[in-house]
């Protein structure tokens, strides 16, 4: 049966967990995706850390092994930041590599770039494990909901913030607190303000809000609050009144435009989203078609996250496979008005 071999780019937490299930995987990948999966080369910061269980050999930290190797033939970049991961994904986007990213702080500034970029050289762009960690979301909005004009989308989609405001309501936990748990459990990004800030959220609005209503929307376009003023007092008077607080990110399609925004609003206890407690995400859409429908699951963490990145890396093997790679990355953007976060 046919080798591919792949590159990964960080062995972090995404990373440790991606080596993880393709080692775990490796015979399932084969009936899976008809294809033996091999990881060639891991590009790392650091070469002198210690990292259990990896084959050390593997370990490199000189990009142009990896662009210059013809027989890596998929990229997966989990190392984060905007840069080098932009220049490494355009010049591996160009050499014909498939690229696969849980990066979207990437995504949610550059994400047309790098498409326009994988749909001139025919190869696959993905991006599943950016929006809501383990939760099969972008392939079921841009695919399964096709038919749909979708006017709504309602989400709790960090894991951080969602875990913090579950140990302050349910544990009576300090912020910072349960911050550092959250931290400790991979949740957390490398610098935790994208996150408690609800800049996180606001780039995984931004891609959610440019799938859905087939327009360019950029983090700069989304406005954003994050929870870092609320306080044992705000979890109190929520409690008195039978709510809770989540951090949501939101984007309607008005007829006078797009509006996306991220901050924290208090829910009744029985609404659907007052209940995604941990780390879980929970993402509601609206379509004109099926009506409601809400996607729900492990929005952080090291294997459901890995999850998310493997499944584009099984999708991107069949298509080698067939040779239709290029396909399922080809986007069409119409330019739809979006309301500046100042409006
Ligand atoms: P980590 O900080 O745990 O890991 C980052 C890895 O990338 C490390 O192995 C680091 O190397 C490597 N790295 C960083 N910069 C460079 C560089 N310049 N050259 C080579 N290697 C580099 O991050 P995570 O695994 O948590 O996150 C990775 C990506 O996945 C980010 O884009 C994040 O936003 C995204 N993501 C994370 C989720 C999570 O739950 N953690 C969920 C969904 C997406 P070294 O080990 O040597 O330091
Ligand atoms: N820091 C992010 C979160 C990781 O907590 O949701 C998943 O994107």
């Amino acid at each position: 049966c046919k080798k591919i071999k792949a590159a990964l780019l960080g062995l972090g937490t995404v990373g440790g967990g991606v080596y993880k299930l393709v080692q775990r995987q490796k015979e399932e990948m084969v009936k899976k995706s008809g294809a033996n999966l091999e990881i060639t080369r891991i590009l790392v910061h650091n070469m002198n850390k210690q990292r259990e269980g990896v084959d050390a050999s593997l370990l490199t930290d000189n990009w142009k092994e990896i662009v210059e190797d013809p027989e890596i033939s998929i990229v997966i970049e989990v190392m984060g930041g905007i840069e080098p991961a932009k220049t490494m994904i355009l010049e591996a986007l160009c050499a014909g590599k498939n690229v696969v990213t849980a990066n979207k702080d990437l995504v949610a500034v550059h994400g047309r770039e790098l498409l326009d970029a994988a749909q001139e050289n025919q190869v696959d762009f993905l991006f599943e494990a950016a929006v809501a960690g383990g939760i099969p979301i972008i392939r079921p909005l841009k695919q399964c909901l096709a038919a749909n004009e979708i006017d709504e989308v309602i989400g709790i989609v960090n894991g951080t913030t969602n875990y913090i405001l579950t140990k302050m309501f349910e544990d009576g936990m300090d912020f910072s607190e349960a911050l550092a748990k959250a931290t400790e459990l991979g949740y957390a990004e490398a610098d935790p303000t994208a996150d408690v800030e609800g800049l996180d959220a606001g780039r995984k609005v931004a891609i959610l809000a440019s799938i859905v209503f087939h327009s360019r929307v950029v983090f700069d376009d989304v406005y954003t609050e994050g929870i870092t003023k609320i306080s044992a007092k705000d979890v109190a008077y929520a409690k008195e009144f039978g709510s809770v607080i989540k951090l949501l990110g939101v984007a309607h399609n008005r007829e006078d435009g797009i509006e996306v925004a991220v901050y924290p609003m208090m829910l009744p206890k029985n609404h659907p989203l007052a209940s995604v407690r941990d780390s879980f995400n929970a993402v509601f859409v609206h379509g004109d078609a099926l009506d409601d429908a809400m996607f729900y699951g492990r929005g952080a963490g090291e294997l459901p996250t890995a999850s998310a990145v493997m499944g584009d890396v099984i999708d991107i093997i069949r298509d080698i496979q067939f040779s239709c790679t290029g396909r399922i990355s080809c986007t069409c953007y119409k330019n739809t008005p979006v309301k500046s976060s100042d409006d």
